[in-house]
């Protein structure tokens, strides 16, 4: 079992990696939390496979358990599935001396990570992340939100959680194409922080050798997030480093209505569309987009997508991690560091 702190004043909390150890939630449980009532909020295509081993073992400690699923799917991001869980709770008897956890991927622990920072004026919660994407990045960090109909993630919170437990063996039910789209994310730590994490992922031939190095990829990618985050809890300067690739990401994703490309697949484009901008400067080492093509498509990931300049640059400025009509695009000076390098939208278009 590995142990990371994410020390954040007064907001401490561990993160806890591990294979099969859904069966022992509640020994996790009980050191952060000693009150009575668990709502476990999961998805259907999560709570079945693992809803019953997480609250089984919760209700043989003592604990009462409500367990909610909801649809899965980032449609369910959204206020109707907020107010649901509210009204879950709520007829549970839940307090603000109990707790939440979320169960699933990316859209659970973001939409219950803002049910509970906001229920009751908020209510302690827990990340049980079962997808990589989850593992490596989103569970990590107190990012939470829900979409509205006019963009993703725009009513939001930081909202750190108690406690992260991170199952490894949960990654071997993962369909092939969620799993790739952990994958970008992992691949963009090792461009961004880790050159050795990189050169490994370059070398990892097939799902097998994977699969045996996964546990220590998991790690790292928390380790990395874990500084980061540290650093800069409130996205203020230096988190946005994990936007590499993001920006380009999120105009692609939205450009084809949120529904063609998974979030994994237009980052690793948008990855790819960033070395190219920074070789085009001067400012990325000449050949560094051709190795991102590589690892890409060592991991089934797409590097190529439809999409204009302009539909880049009108993005890219609505993007809400723009400021004051300026784009922050994040840059490789090499693998394993960044630079980050302010627009203005028409510069940006000229690239
Ligand atoms: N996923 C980016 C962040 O947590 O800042």
């Amino acid at each position: 079992m590995k142990r990371l702190r994410v020390n954040i004043p007064k907001r401490e909390y561990d993160i806890i990696i591990d294979r099969d150890i859904l069966k022992n939630t509640a020994d996790y449980i009980k050191e952060v939390f000693g009150g009575e009532k668990i709502a476990v909020v999961t998805d259907s295509n999560v709570g079945p496979l693992y809803g019953d081993t997480v609250t089984g073992s919760l209700e043989a400690a003592g604990f009462k358990t409500e367990l909610i699923t909801i649809p899965a799917g980032e449609k369910s991001k959204c206020e109707k599935y907020l107010f649901e869980l509210y009204d879950r709770m709520l007829s549970f008897g839940l307090t603000r001396s109990d707790l939440i956890i979320a169960l699933g991927g990316g859209v659970v622990g973001d939409l219950t990570g803002y049910a509970a920072a906001s229920l009751l004026r908020g209510v302690p919660y827990v990340q049980i992340p079962t997808t990589l994407l989850a593992q490596v990045d989103s569970s990590v960090g107190g990012k939470v939100a829900i979409d509205l109909p006019r963009g993703k993630n725009l009513v939001g919170a930081f909202n750190q959680p108690k406690v992260v437990i991170i199952d490894i063996e949960c990654l071997k039910t993962l369909e092939p194409r969620v799993l790739s789209d952990g994958m970008a994310e992992v691949i963009k730590y090792g461009a961004i922080k880790d050159k050795k994490l990189f050169e490994l992922l370059e070398n990892i031939k097939n799902k097998e050798e994977l699969f045996a190095k996964i546990d220590k990829i998991v790690y790292n990618c928390c380790d990395i997030k874990r500084q980061v985050v540290e650093e800069d809890e409130f996205d203020k300067g230096g988190r946005m480093i994990l936007n590499f690739g993001h920006t380009f990401g999120h105009a692609i994703e939205k450009q084809y209505n949120y529904e063609t490309y998974t979030h994994g697949e237009a980052v690793g484009v948008g990855m790819r569309m960033a070395c190219e901008y920074g070789e085009r400067l001067g400012l990325t080492p000449a050949g560094t987009a051709e190795r991102m093509i590589k690892i890409l498509e060592n991991y089934d990931l797409p590097t190529y997508v439809e999409i204009s300049r302009q539909q880049l640059g009108d993005a890219a400025a609505v993007d809400k991690k723009g400021e004051g009509g300026s784009i922050n695009l994040i840059l490789l000076k090499g693998i394993g560091d960044v630079l980050i390098k302010k627009f203005k939208k028409d510069e940006f278009l000229d690239i």
